[in-house]
């Protein structure tokens, strides 16, 4: 039988892509589903799909930037589903920053949703599990955390803070009985990869990637980085090289073979 068989998990972000494939793996695998994202009508349709399937969901909207609706949202499913035993902190965006189009406030909204988003699902649920002594957080960084991609300072720095974040809290609160779990997925389908212009090597399907991520809540694993190819890039580039050779890697030689105008975004 599953591990997560008849466990309560509760997912931001659900309304799309990562989350709401994931929501779709864990019911399959028999897990009671919490649903939040700001989009009801998404939401009520893929409770309505997962229900007809047999699952036991419950949804709620909520904006994880707003602490008291987002704690009233979880209190919420929680009382719905009897329970909280996993909380995916899974809603996120990125948006380029590219210097000649800067706009004040596009950072720290960013950080808003991406860490700040998780800290306050993560304040919500720590005190509950820290009680019951068990419970699992999960969070959904990215291979950008691992290095500050050009012209993705928020996205890259908000990842990198939720992973190390996340770290230390896996060997703070194993001795509680708590685990934590960090997943860093290269390229995604989903709604914030369909606009890209970029080529997006190694790019997964989303069901793909729900299956590894639901694989990975199973086993209540540490860290888990995907593709195998990013986790080998990874130990490549970003471990094994000097920084200044990788940044002139990354963006001085190719800056000088773009045409004025060009960028990312
Ligand atoms: N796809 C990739 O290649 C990739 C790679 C690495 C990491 N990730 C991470 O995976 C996570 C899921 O992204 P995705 O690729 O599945 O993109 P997506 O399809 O755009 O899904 C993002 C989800 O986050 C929700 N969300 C965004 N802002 C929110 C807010 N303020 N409050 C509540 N919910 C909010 C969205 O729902 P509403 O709009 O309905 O609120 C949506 O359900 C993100 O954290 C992303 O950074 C994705």
């Amino acid at each position: 039988m599953s591990s997560v068989a008849d466990k309560s998990v509760l997912i931001t972000g659900a309304s799309s892509g990562i989350g709401a494939y994931l929501a779709r793996e864990l019911a399959r695998r028999g897990a009671r589903l919490g649903l939040l994202a700001r989009r009801e009508d998404r939401l009520r349709e893929l409770a309505d799909e997962l229900e007809n399937g047999g699952a036991t969901v419950a949804w709620a909207t909520a904006d994880v930037t707003d602490g008291e609706g987002l704690a009233h949202a979880l209190d919420d499913l929680d009382a719905d589903l009897g329970g909280t035993d996993v909380v995916v902190a899974n809603a996120g965006y990125g948006v380029p920053e590219v210097p000649r189009r800067f706009e004040p406030g596009v950072a720290i909204a960013m950080y808003d949703v991406n860490l700040f988003g998780m800290l306050r699902v993560i304040d919500w649920a720590l005190p509950r599990f820290l009680a019951e002594g068990s419970g699992h957080i999960v969070g959904i960084s990215s291979v950008a955390s691992f290095f500050g991609i050009p012209r993705n300072a928020s996205y890259s720095g908000s990842k990198a803070a939720m992973r190390v974040h996340l770290q230390s809290l896996r060997m703070s609160l194993a001795p509680h009985g708590i685990a934590v779990t960090t997943i860093c997925p290269g390229f995604v389908k989903s709604e914030l990869t369909a606009p890209a212009k970029f080529p997006m090597p190694f790019l997964w399907e989303t069901d793909r990637a729900a299956r590894l991520i639901a694989d990975a809540i199973e086993k209540r694993r540490g860290e888990v980085v995907f593709p195998w190819q990013m986790r080998w890039l990874k130990q490549l580039f970003v471990r094994a090289m000097p920084v200044a050779a990788l940044e002139w890697l990354a963006e001085v030689r190719p800056a000088k073979k773009r045409p004025e105008g060009s960028g990312q975004a």
